[in-house]
Formats: C-alpha cells, sequence, structure tokens
C-alpha cells in the first residue's frame, strides 16, 4: 500500500469567479470575466459566474465541509476586483473583509490557507487601460499584492501569486477563448512578459510584508510534450519554450530561454523587456505549484494533411500556440475525460521528475489535479462517480513513483472542492468532489469526496 510522508499537504482547490457569485455586491468591481461571460455567445450555456457556487454567501457551509474532509489546507483566491475594485487606489473593506473570515475560519479548523492572488480576474478597469500586455498592470498587480500582504500576511501559509499564467496569456491575448479574448499575438507575449514580471514584483511585495514563515508560490500549468517519433524532436522542443520554458526561464532562472525569443522573432521583438525585468522576475520561491490535467502530443506537420489541433483547449479564432504554425497537436489514445482531455498519469510523473532535475532544491506541490465527468444522481441520492475516484487514484500514485524517485513534491490539492463555473465552458463541466445542485444550491459529497476523507486521513490509497 501507498504511504505519503505524515507532513504532506492534503488539499482541495477553486477560485473566485467560479465559486462565489455576488458578482456585484459589497462594492466589488467588474472582471474581464465579468465582461467574458456577460458578452452573448462567448460561454456555453450562457452561463455566467453572477452567482456561481453561491459560496459567498455559503462560507460557513463550504468551510464545514472542508472540515469533514479533513484536508490540512484549502486553496482559494482572491478576487483582485473586489478587494480593489478598479484595480488600484484603496482596499474595499467589505471584499477584503471576506477574505479575512475565510482565513479566519479555515484557521479556526486548523485547515492552512493557500491564497492564490490572481486567478484570472482581471479588474476591468485595467484591462480598459491596456490589460497584462501594458507594463503598469504588473506595477498595479504587484501594489494590489502588497495590500493583501499587509491584511492577510499574518495569516497565509503559502500565497499563490498567480495561476496558470499560461492561459492568462495566449487563452486570453492570442487565441480569445478566454477573457479578455484578444487575438494579438504580439501582445500576447507581452502578457507573457508583464505576468512574469508581477509575479516577481509580487514576491517582493509580499516578502516585506507577509508572515517571515509564510511561503512564496507561483502555480504554472506546465504542458508535458512528448513527440510522436524521434524526428519531432524541434516541434517539442519549441512547444515547450512557448508553453513551459518562457514562464520556468525568467522566474527560476532569471532569463528568457533564446530559443524562444528566436523562435517568435517574426512575431515580436521582445523590446518590453527591459533590462533588470527578468532579475526582478526570478525571485526565490518555497514551492513551486503544479496544475497537471494530461499530456501534450506533438508532431512535426508536414504540409500534407490537415494540420491537427488537438491541444485539449478551445478553438477560437486564432491558435494560442504563436509561432508553431509547423507543429501539430496530436489527438491522444482514451479514455478521456468529459473534457475530452486523455487520460495518462504517467505524464505526471515525467513531469515531477524533469523539474526535481532541472531545478533540483525547488520543492513542489500539485496545486490542481482532477477531472471532469458527466456525474449521475442516482435515485438514491448518491453519486457514483468511480471514474473520478479512479482519476484521482492514478494520479496520487503517479505522485508517489515521481516521489521515490526523489521528487520532492509536498502536497496536493484536488481540482476541485465542488462543481463549478469552468470557464468558457460554464457549468456543464462538473469536476467536484462536492456536487452543486444548480438550482437548489445544495451541496452533496459524491463517493470520490468519501473516498479523498480515507485518503486524507489515512495519508494512504485505499485499495
Ligand atoms: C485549470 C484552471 C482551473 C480549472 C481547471 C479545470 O486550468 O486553473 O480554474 O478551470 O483548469
Amino acid at each position: 500500500m501507498t504511504t505519503f510522508p505524515e507532513t504532506f499537504l492534503w488539499g482541495t482547490a477553486t477560485a473566485a469567479y467560479q465559486v462565489e457569485g455576488a458578482w456585484n455586491e459589497d462594492g466589488r468591481g467588474p472582471s474581464i470575466w465579468d465582461t467574458f461571460s456577460h458578452t452573448p455567445g462567448l460561454v456555453a450555456g450562457g452561463d455566467t459566474g453572477d452567482d456561481a457556487c453561491d459560496h459567498y454567501h455559503r462560507l460557513e457551509e463550504d468551510l464545514d465541509i472542508l472540515a469533514a474532509l479533513g484536508v490540512g489546507a484549502y486553496r482559494f483566491s482572491i478576487s483582485w476586483p473586489r478587494v480593489q475594485p478598479g484595480g488600484s487606489g484603496p482596499v474595499n473593506a467589505p471584499g477584503l473583509d471576506f477574505y479575512s473570515r475565510l482565513v479566519d475560519g479555515l484557521l479556526a479548523r486548523d485547515i492552512a490557507p493557500v491564497a492564490t492572488l490572481y486567478h484570472w480576474d482581471l479588474p476591468q478597469e485595467l484591462e480598459d487601460a491596456g490589460g497584462w500586455p501594458h507594463r503598469d498592470t504588473a506595477r498595479r498587480f504587484a501594489e494590489y499584492a502588497r495590500l493583501m500582504g499587509d491584511a492577510l500576511g499574518d495569516r497565509v501559509h503559502t500565497w499563490i501569486t498567480l495561476n496558470e499564467p499560461w492561459c492568462s496569456g495566449y487563452l486570453g491575448y492570442a487565441s480569445g477563448v478566454h477573457a479578455p479574448a484578444r487575438t494579438e499575438p504580439a501582445a500576447a507575449l507581452a502578457a507573457v512578459h508583464h505576468l512574469n514580471l508581477g509575479h516577481g514584483l509580487a514576491v517582493q511585495a509580499l516578502r516585506t510584508t507577509a508572515a517571515a514563515a509564510a511561503q512564496m508560490s507561483v502555480t504554472l500549468n506546465l504542458h508535458h510534450v512528448r513527440g510522436v517519433s524521434e524526428r519531432d524532436a524541434d516541434a517539442v522542443r519549441r512547444a515547450d519554450a512557448l508553453a513551459n520554458r518562457a514562464f520556468l526561464g525568467p522566474m527560476l532562472e532569471g532569463a528568457y530561454p533564446r530559443d524562444l525569443v528566436a523562435d517568435t522573432a517574426s512575431v515580436t521583438d521582445w523590446s518590453f523587456v527591459r533590462d533588470g525585468d527578468e532579475a526582478a522576475a526570478c525571485q526565490p520561491l518555497d514551492v513551486l505549484g503544479v496544475n497537471y490535467y494530461n499530456p501534450t502530443l506533438v508532431r512535426q506537420w508536414d504540409g500534407s494533411a490537415q494540420r491537427e489541433t488537438a491541444d485539449g483547449h478551445q478553438d477560437g479564432a486564432a491558435s494560442p500556440w504563436i509561432a508553431c504554425e509547423n507543429v501539430e497537436f496530436v489527438r491522444q489514445p482514451g479514455p478521456y475525460t468529459e473534457m475530452g482531455w486523455n487520460i495518462d498519469e504517467t505524464g505526471l510523473t515525467e513531469l515531477l521528475l524533469r523539474l526535481h532535475h532541472d531545478h533540483p532544491g525547488l520543492p513542489l506541490m500539485i496545486t490542481e489535479n482532477g477531472a471532469a465527468f458527466a456525474d449521475v444522481v442516482d435515485a438514491d441520492g448518491r453519486v457514483r462517480d468511480e471514474r473520478r475516484v479512479d482519476y484521482l487514484r492514478r494520479h496520487l500514485t503517479a505522485v508517489t513513483e515521481a516521489m521515490a524517485a526523489g521528487a520532492d513534491v509536498r502536497g496536493y490539492f484536488v481540482w476541485s472542492l465542488m462543481d463549478n463555473f469552468e470557464w468558457a465552458h460554464g457549468y456543464a463541466k462538473r469536476f467536484g468532489i462536492v456536487r452543486v445542485d444548480r438550482d437548489t444550491m445544495e451541496r452533496t459529497w459524491k463517493d470520490s469526496a468519501h473516498w479523498y476523507r480515507e485518503v486524507v486521513a489515512t495519508g494512504k490509497l485505499p485499495s
């Protein structure tokens, strides 16, 4: 039987816009996701996060669920426009109070607060001023981080600056399937840079305001890129540069990879990178957050047949894969989750070992892993989501394999605590281990939640 270390941090994760609702209450300003979801045709079913899971009003109930699950940590995100409505200026006290109560409620239940500062909900006012392609947004972000450090820094266990800047940069500004729905490749690369810079400046701001013991982190959705054959090595290199090393380079090594700059030379000259920026982006981190759902398979495209684009992200008006015109994203063999993502936990082991090898000494934490399935509520009210249990078991086993081979993995967070607003897919994709009834907002533990409770309690995977 597989046993995890006693210090292993078990948690679940959510994000503000996906669960909170209360989109225009208590002084919250609009974010780019309000604008996006209120634009007809952009989100499946016309869904919005206006009500989401009503978590804003059901905080105590949700905290009690976390306590009953027995988790040691909870990863949530702070809605920037709730605490600083226009993205600059003073704190909105009622908005901040919500997070203060959340943090206190976690601590009262012995659950470590893991706070993500940016899970994609940029204040609309900052987007109107240019958004992430605009340098000032990085500075605004650092200022917001400082305010949160001042307000919550005595109580937050781990700070995650950004969630998946890959999505913010490329899905938001290149393919446009995420807010703010722009399709401007050069701007997307500028956004990537300002996200990296904002991350570094935010870590600096938090180090001066948060408790000395607080851990600093960032969450990346690194793509574990494989080639169909050895002939595809350059396609792998190119996709890896754009998806992974565009962030790992500046954040962990203080430099953009030369091949990335060369690959994208026809799109931008990277003149938005100023002297000192890469050093500023590279701040010592205590732990690296890794989100993993499935691997990526690529092939060099020779132009003879139609190019496959099965990268797992929705098709937009343009590709998120800037300067990857000769790279095909090949559909992988099943089984698949409801997102159409293939289930392959070996990618997680390999990814963790790569990070262990490339960045020795940097502890890792799985900040998201989980699966959407079309759950059915049985006549007895139970949700027998054995495919989700199987997915989680496989991936946790993969984590133990990486650990056995040397990777220093400190924790694991299931995505997600509850069914929620899955971005452009709306509520149709259910990732929760707790079901949320869309009509009544009633929370029901799925079988996976009961299973996870046992894992957390015993530190072992039940056979
Ligand atoms: C990740 C996001 C998270 C959730 C999962 C399914 O990319 O960080 O908010 O949508 O995917």
